[in-house]
Protein backbone atom coordinates (compact mmCIF):
# COMPACT_ATOMS: atom_id res chain seq x y z
CA UNK A 1 0.00 0.00 0.00
CA UNK A 2 3.48 2.37 -0.20
CA UNK A 3 3.16 5.10 -1.91
CA UNK A 4 5.86 7.32 -2.93
CA UNK A 5 5.94 11.57 -3.63
CA UNK A 6 9.29 12.65 -4.53
CA UNK A 7 11.37 11.37 -1.89
CA UNK A 8 8.60 11.25 0.74
CA UNK A 9 7.47 7.77 1.27
CA UNK A 10 4.39 6.68 3.14
CA UNK A 11 3.32 3.04 4.30
CA UNK A 12 -0.73 3.77 2.55
CA UNK A 13 -2.37 6.67 0.86
CA UNK A 14 -4.46 7.68 3.79
CA UNK A 15 -3.79 10.80 5.29
CA UNK A 16 -5.19 12.78 8.35
CA UNK A 17 -5.93 16.66 7.29
CA UNK A 18 -4.45 19.82 8.50
CA UNK A 19 -6.37 21.40 11.13
CA UNK A 20 -8.21 18.23 12.21
CA UNK A 21 -5.79 16.17 14.01
CA UNK A 22 -4.11 18.42 16.18
CA UNK A 23 -0.35 17.66 16.35
CA UNK A 24 -1.24 14.21 15.76
CA UNK A 25 -0.54 12.89 19.57
CA UNK A 26 -4.24 14.04 20.97
CA UNK A 27 -4.97 11.38 19.17
CA UNK A 28 -3.32 8.88 20.47
CA UNK A 29 -5.95 7.16 23.24
CA UNK A 30 -8.71 7.46 20.13
CA UNK A 31 -6.90 5.78 17.06
CA UNK A 32 -4.04 3.61 16.34
CA UNK A 33 -1.57 6.44 14.44
CA UNK A 34 0.96 3.66 12.99
CA UNK A 35 -1.70 2.61 10.59
CA UNK A 36 -1.65 5.72 9.20
CA UNK A 37 0.08 6.42 6.29
CA UNK A 38 0.64 9.87 7.66
CA UNK A 39 -0.83 13.28 9.74
CA UNK A 40 -0.47 16.93 8.28
CA UNK A 41 -0.11 19.31 11.03
CA UNK A 42 -2.74 21.97 12.35
CA UNK A 43 -1.70 25.18 10.25
CA UNK A 44 1.92 26.69 11.89
CA UNK A 45 2.87 29.69 11.82
CA UNK A 46 6.56 31.45 12.15
CA UNK A 47 5.01 33.07 15.74
CA UNK A 48 2.61 31.13 17.93
CA UNK A 49 -1.09 32.32 17.57
CA UNK A 50 -4.47 32.63 19.35
CA UNK A 51 -6.71 32.40 16.82
CA UNK A 52 -10.15 34.00 16.73
CA UNK A 53 -12.21 35.17 19.24
CA UNK A 54 -15.73 34.14 19.36
CA UNK A 55 -18.15 31.14 18.11
CA UNK A 56 -15.14 29.13 15.70
CA UNK A 57 -17.27 26.42 14.81
CA UNK A 58 -20.73 26.05 13.14
CA UNK A 59 -23.02 22.78 12.61
CA UNK A 60 -24.36 22.79 9.11
CA UNK A 61 -26.04 19.99 7.48
CA UNK A 62 -23.24 17.26 6.48
CA UNK A 63 -20.46 19.10 7.33
CA UNK A 64 -19.48 22.27 9.52
CA UNK A 65 -17.93 26.02 8.95
CA UNK A 66 -14.64 27.18 10.96
CA UNK A 67 -13.30 30.26 11.96
CA UNK A 68 -10.69 28.95 14.07
CA UNK A 69 -8.18 31.52 12.68
CA UNK A 70 -4.82 29.64 12.88
CA UNK A 71 -4.66 29.08 16.47
CA UNK A 72 -0.94 27.24 17.07
CA UNK A 73 2.70 27.13 18.88
CA UNK A 74 4.35 28.74 16.31
CA UNK A 75 7.21 26.92 14.27
CA UNK A 76 10.22 26.93 17.42
CA UNK A 77 7.88 25.41 19.83
CA UNK A 78 6.72 23.05 17.24
CA UNK A 79 10.20 21.90 16.38
CA UNK A 80 11.66 21.68 20.33
CA UNK A 81 8.59 20.00 21.47
CA UNK A 82 6.60 18.43 18.42
CA UNK A 83 9.12 16.92 16.60
CA UNK A 84 10.43 14.88 19.56
CA UNK A 85 7.68 13.15 20.16
CA UNK A 86 6.88 12.61 16.82
CA UNK A 87 9.78 11.10 16.15
CA UNK A 88 9.53 9.18 19.56
CA UNK A 89 6.20 7.48 18.50
CA UNK A 90 7.40 6.96 14.77
CA UNK A 91 4.67 9.22 13.36
CA UNK A 92 5.13 10.08 9.93
CA UNK A 93 4.27 13.71 9.36
CA UNK A 94 4.21 16.38 6.83
CA UNK A 95 4.25 20.65 8.30
CA UNK A 96 1.03 22.77 7.19
CA UNK A 97 2.70 25.74 6.92
CA UNK A 98 1.05 29.39 7.00
CA UNK A 99 1.76 33.20 6.38
CA UNK A 100 1.45 36.72 5.20
CA UNK A 101 3.96 37.07 3.47
CA UNK A 102 6.63 35.04 0.98
CA UNK A 103 9.31 36.15 3.72
CA UNK A 104 7.21 33.74 6.35
CA UNK A 105 7.17 30.78 4.40
CA UNK A 106 10.21 30.73 3.48
CA UNK A 107 12.16 31.38 6.83
CA UNK A 108 10.00 28.14 7.84
CA UNK A 109 10.94 26.33 4.95
CA UNK A 110 14.69 27.23 6.22
CA UNK A 111 13.71 25.50 9.45
CA UNK A 112 11.83 22.74 8.37
CA UNK A 113 14.98 22.04 6.10
CA UNK A 114 17.28 22.81 8.36
CA UNK A 115 15.80 20.14 10.94
CA UNK A 116 15.11 17.45 8.51
CA UNK A 117 11.37 17.47 8.43
CA UNK A 118 10.43 15.30 5.22
CA UNK A 119 7.51 17.50 3.54
CA UNK A 120 5.33 20.75 3.83
CA UNK A 121 1.89 21.20 2.65
CA UNK A 122 1.95 24.83 1.97
CA UNK A 123 -1.36 26.37 3.37
CA UNK A 124 -2.01 29.28 0.56
CA UNK A 125 -5.22 30.01 1.52
CA UNK A 126 -3.82 32.99 3.36
CA UNK A 127 -3.81 36.95 2.68
CA UNK A 128 -0.84 38.17 1.45
CA UNK A 129 -0.01 41.50 3.47
CA UNK A 130 2.05 42.66 0.70
CA UNK A 131 -0.25 42.62 -2.00
CA UNK A 132 -3.14 44.24 -0.26
CA UNK A 133 -4.45 41.24 1.31
CA UNK A 134 -5.43 39.04 -1.57
CA UNK A 135 -5.08 35.63 -0.92
CA UNK A 136 -1.67 34.07 -2.11
CA UNK A 137 -3.87 31.38 -3.39
CA UNK A 138 -6.00 33.05 -5.61
CA UNK A 139 -3.85 34.99 -7.90
CA UNK A 140 -1.33 32.61 -10.12
CA UNK A 141 1.83 35.14 -10.60
CA UNK A 142 2.00 35.68 -6.39
CA UNK A 143 1.32 31.67 -6.11
CA UNK A 144 4.33 31.15 -8.52
CA UNK A 145 6.58 33.88 -6.78
CA UNK A 146 5.81 31.97 -3.41
CA UNK A 147 6.33 28.54 -4.35
CA UNK A 148 9.47 29.40 -6.07
CA UNK A 149 10.75 31.12 -3.48
CA UNK A 150 9.90 28.37 -0.78
CA UNK A 151 11.47 25.77 -3.36
CA UNK A 152 14.83 27.02 -3.62
CA UNK A 153 14.96 27.06 0.58
CA UNK A 154 13.50 23.20 0.76
CA UNK A 155 14.84 20.28 -0.36
CA UNK A 156 11.85 17.65 0.98
CA UNK A 157 8.72 17.16 -0.49
CA UNK A 158 6.78 20.18 -1.14
CA UNK A 159 3.44 20.05 -1.63
CA UNK A 160 0.67 23.11 -1.99
CA UNK A 161 -2.78 22.88 -0.87
CA UNK A 162 -4.93 25.02 -3.26
CA UNK A 163 -8.01 26.36 -2.45
CA UNK A 164 -11.04 25.87 -4.42
CA UNK A 165 -12.77 29.35 -4.16
CA UNK A 166 -11.20 30.49 -7.38
CA UNK A 167 -13.04 30.85 -10.62
CA UNK A 168 -9.86 29.01 -12.32
CA UNK A 169 -7.83 26.65 -10.50
CA UNK A 170 -6.17 25.63 -13.58
CA UNK A 171 -3.84 28.18 -13.45
CA UNK A 172 -2.83 27.93 -10.24
CA UNK A 173 -2.40 24.47 -10.34
CA UNK A 174 -0.08 24.99 -13.60
CA UNK A 175 1.99 27.84 -11.16
CA UNK A 176 2.31 25.48 -8.62
CA UNK A 177 3.94 23.18 -11.08
CA UNK A 178 6.08 24.73 -12.90
CA UNK A 179 7.27 26.72 -10.02
CA UNK A 180 8.55 23.09 -8.96
CA UNK A 181 6.55 22.07 -6.60
CA UNK A 182 6.45 17.82 -5.63
CA UNK A 183 2.64 17.55 -5.75
CA UNK A 184 -0.80 19.55 -5.13
CA UNK A 185 -3.12 18.46 -2.31
CA UNK A 186 -7.11 20.20 -3.44
CA UNK A 187 -9.76 21.40 -1.90
CA UNK A 188 -9.04 23.72 1.16
CA UNK A 189 -12.19 24.65 2.58
CA UNK A 190 -14.98 26.59 0.51
CA UNK A 191 -15.99 29.71 1.85
CA UNK A 192 -19.70 29.71 3.59
CA UNK A 193 -21.68 31.58 6.28
CA UNK A 194 -23.98 29.64 8.76
CA UNK A 195 -26.63 31.80 10.51
CA UNK A 196 -28.86 30.69 13.39
CA UNK A 197 -32.31 31.89 14.32
CA UNK A 198 -34.03 30.86 17.69
CA UNK A 199 -37.25 32.99 18.87
CA UNK A 200 -37.58 32.03 22.39
CA UNK A 201 -40.34 33.97 24.78
CA UNK A 202 -40.86 36.68 22.08
CA UNK A 203 -37.25 37.67 21.26
CA UNK A 204 -35.04 36.88 18.21
CA UNK A 205 -31.50 35.49 18.93
CA UNK A 206 -28.98 34.79 16.52
CA UNK A 207 -25.60 33.08 15.69
CA UNK A 208 -23.32 33.66 13.52
CA UNK A 209 -20.54 32.34 11.63
CA UNK A 210 -18.35 33.04 8.44
CA UNK A 211 -15.31 30.83 7.45
CA UNK A 212 -14.72 27.54 5.56
CA UNK A 213 -17.15 24.71 4.76
CA UNK A 214 -15.79 21.07 5.39
CA UNK A 215 -17.06 17.78 5.52
CA UNK A 216 -19.38 15.54 3.22
CA UNK A 217 -21.29 18.45 1.49
CA UNK A 218 -18.49 19.88 -0.29
CA UNK A 219 -17.17 16.47 -1.63
CA UNK A 220 -19.21 16.76 -5.33
CA UNK A 221 -17.10 20.39 -5.38
CA UNK A 222 -13.61 18.65 -4.49
CA UNK A 223 -14.27 15.92 -6.92
CA UNK A 224 -14.76 18.78 -9.43
CA UNK A 225 -11.78 20.52 -8.31
CA UNK A 226 -8.90 17.72 -8.49
CA UNK A 227 -10.38 16.61 -11.94
CA UNK A 228 -9.80 20.16 -13.22
CA UNK A 229 -6.06 19.50 -11.50
CA UNK A 230 -5.72 16.75 -13.24
CA UNK A 231 -7.04 17.71 -16.71
CA UNK A 232 -3.74 20.36 -16.42
CA UNK A 233 -0.63 18.78 -14.63
CA UNK A 234 1.29 15.56 -14.32
CA UNK A 235 1.93 16.15 -10.64
CA UNK A 236 0.56 13.83 -7.94
CA UNK A 237 -2.67 14.52 -6.19
CA UNK A 238 -3.70 14.11 -2.96
CA UNK A 239 -7.50 14.54 -2.58
CA UNK A 240 -9.58 15.81 -0.12
CA UNK A 241 -13.09 17.14 0.89
CA UNK A 242 -16.21 15.11 2.60
CA UNK A 243 -13.64 12.03 2.18
CA UNK A 244 -15.78 9.12 5.24
CA UNK A 245 -15.43 5.38 3.57
CA UNK A 246 -13.81 3.55 0.80
CA UNK A 247 -15.62 4.52 -2.35
CA UNK A 248 -15.14 8.04 -1.58
CA UNK A 249 -11.47 7.04 -1.88
CA UNK A 250 -12.20 5.23 -5.46
CA UNK A 251 -13.92 8.31 -6.30
CA UNK A 252 -11.52 10.61 -5.65
CA UNK A 253 -9.19 8.44 -7.50
CA UNK A 254 -11.68 8.59 -10.61
CA UNK A 255 -11.25 12.04 -10.47
CA UNK A 256 -7.41 11.80 -10.69
CA UNK A 257 -6.24 11.57 -7.00
CA UNK A 258 -3.45 9.31 -6.12
CA UNK A 259 -3.50 9.80 -2.43
CA UNK A 260 -6.19 11.11 0.35
CA UNK A 261 -6.79 13.76 3.22
CA UNK A 262 -9.42 12.97 5.67
CA UNK A 263 -10.34 16.42 7.87
CA UNK A 264 -14.09 16.77 8.94
CA UNK A 265 -14.86 13.23 9.11
CA UNK A 266 -12.26 12.67 12.18
CA UNK A 267 -14.41 14.40 14.01
CA UNK A 268 -17.48 12.43 14.58
CA UNK A 269 -15.52 8.96 14.07
CA UNK A 270 -11.84 9.53 15.52
CA UNK A 271 -10.64 6.27 14.30
CA UNK A 272 -11.91 6.77 10.62
CA UNK A 273 -8.12 6.85 8.83
CA UNK A 274 -7.27 4.07 10.66
CA UNK A 275 -10.53 1.73 9.30
CA UNK A 276 -9.87 4.01 5.77
CA UNK A 277 -6.49 2.15 5.89
CA UNK A 278 -7.58 -1.48 6.76
CA UNK A 279 -10.37 -1.50 4.81
CA UNK A 280 -8.10 -0.48 1.63
CA UNK A 281 -5.43 -3.34 2.67
CA UNK A 282 -8.55 -6.25 2.64
CA UNK A 283 -9.73 -4.67 -0.21
CA UNK A 284 -6.52 -4.88 -1.94
CA UNK A 285 -6.14 -8.81 -0.43
CA UNK A 286 -9.58 -10.12 -0.70
CA UNK A 287 -10.12 -9.32 -4.41
CA UNK A 288 -6.47 -10.20 -5.71
CA UNK A 289 -4.90 -6.80 -6.82
CA UNK A 290 -1.35 -7.03 -6.29
CA UNK A 291 -1.14 -3.54 -4.60
CA UNK A 292 -2.31 -0.08 -3.91
CA UNK A 293 -1.18 1.09 -7.42
CA UNK A 294 -2.57 -1.95 -8.92
CA UNK A 295 -5.85 -1.13 -7.81
CA UNK A 296 -5.56 2.51 -8.86
CA UNK A 297 -5.03 1.98 -12.32
CA UNK A 298 -7.71 -0.70 -12.28
CA UNK A 299 -9.81 2.58 -10.96
CA UNK A 300 -8.70 4.90 -13.66
CA UNK A 301 -9.12 2.56 -16.49
CA UNK A 302 -13.23 2.03 -15.41
CA UNK A 303 -15.12 3.64 -18.42
C1 LIG B 1 -11.52 22.81 12.11
C2 LIG B 1 -10.71 22.82 10.84
C3 LIG B 1 -9.45 23.40 10.84
C4 LIG B 1 -8.68 23.43 9.67
N1 LIG B 1 -7.43 23.99 9.70
C5 LIG B 1 -6.65 23.95 8.58
C6 LIG B 1 -5.31 24.44 8.62
O1 LIG B 1 -4.82 24.89 9.67
N2 LIG B 1 -4.58 24.40 7.47
C7 LIG B 1 -5.10 23.89 6.30
O2 LIG B 1 -4.41 23.85 5.29
N3 LIG B 1 -6.37 23.39 6.26
C8 LIG B 1 -7.14 23.41 7.36
N4 LIG B 1 -8.41 22.89 7.31
C9 LIG B 1 -8.94 22.35 6.05
C10 LIG B 1 -8.83 20.82 5.98
O3 LIG B 1 -7.51 20.39 6.11
C11 LIG B 1 -9.43 20.28 4.66
O4 LIG B 1 -8.75 20.85 3.58
C12 LIG B 1 -10.91 20.61 4.51
O5 LIG B 1 -11.58 20.54 5.74
C13 LIG B 1 -11.61 19.67 3.50
O6 LIG B 1 -11.55 18.33 3.90
P1 LIG B 1 -12.73 17.61 4.77
O7 LIG B 1 -14.02 17.91 4.07
O8 LIG B 1 -12.37 16.15 4.76
O9 LIG B 1 -12.68 18.22 6.11
C14 LIG B 1 -9.20 22.86 8.47
C15 LIG B 1 -10.46 22.28 8.48
C16 LIG B 1 -11.23 22.25 9.65
C17 LIG B 1 -12.58 21.59 9.62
Amino acid sequence: MGIRIANFEIKNPIIAASGTFGYADEYEDFCDLSKIGAIVTKGITLEPRMGNDGDRIFETNCGMINRIGLENIGIERFVKEKIPLLKKKNITYILNTAGSTIEDYTKMAQIADKNGIEAIELNVSCPNVKSGCLEFGVDANSLYELVLDVRKNYNGCLIVKLTPNVTNIENLAQAVERAGADAISAINTLKGLGIKIDYINGKFYKKEVQGGLSGKCIKPVALSMVKRIRAVTKLPIIGMGGISCLSDLFEFVCAGADAFEIGTQNFTQCDVCNNLADELEKFIKTNGFKSWEDLKNEIKEIK
